[in-house]
């Protein structure tokens, strides 16, 4: 059974282990492990047994919230694991009070836009040409986390 937990100095091994791709910047093992560490940091890991299926990092703010990264290694995508990261980082977020979760993805992410927009992120912007490599604009996101279904009021 996949369950989210809280990621420790020992799991960056394994979340480098989920590799990168043309939209997945990779992540230093000395950033990875600062953000174990950093107070308002959530560093989510999705693990099935002691397998590292997927992460994300996302950073709470005074009243919102940015999502930096969430990834799913190649072979456990399409089991709804991103999802999970990203209602976990949703979560973790308005337990921190802040009502906006904030996100930015390259244009041609098309898998991470889907999922995206079907948990409920509406696009607020667009940054021409932001990436550099591969060269596309970044599309800036956004989740109103106090229309969330199940927010209390
Ligand atoms: C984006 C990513 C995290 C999605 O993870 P995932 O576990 O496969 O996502 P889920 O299974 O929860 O998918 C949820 C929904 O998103 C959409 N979706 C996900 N992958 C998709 C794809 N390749 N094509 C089209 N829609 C897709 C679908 O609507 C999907 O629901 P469905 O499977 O019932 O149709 C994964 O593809 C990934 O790790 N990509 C590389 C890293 C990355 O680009 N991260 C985002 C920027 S940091």
């Amino acid at each position: 059974m996949t369950r989210i937990v809280s990621a420790a100095a020992g799991d960056v091994r394994a979340v480098l282990g989920i590799g990168s791709g043309p939209f997945l910047r990779p992540w230093s093992h000395g950033s990875l492990l600062e953000e174990t560490g950093r107070p308002h940091s959530r560093f989510a890991l999705a693990a099935d047994g002691g397998e590292v299926l997927g992460y994300a990092v996302t950073r709470c703010y005074s009243d919102w919230a940015e999502l930096l990264c969430v990834a799913v290694s190649a072979d456990a995508r399409r089991r709804g694991v991103g999802s999970m990261l990203l209602a976990d980082a949703e979560t973790r977020a308005a337990a921190s009070g802040a009502a906006r979760l904030l996100l930015e993805v390259h244009a041609d992410n098309a898998a991470a836009l889907a999922m995206y927009a079907r948990r409920g992120f509406a696009v607020s912007g667009r940054r021409a040409g932001y990436y550099a490599n591969p060269r596309g604009d970044a599309i800036l996101m956004e989740k109103n986390l106090l229309e969330r279904e199940g927010a209390a009021c």
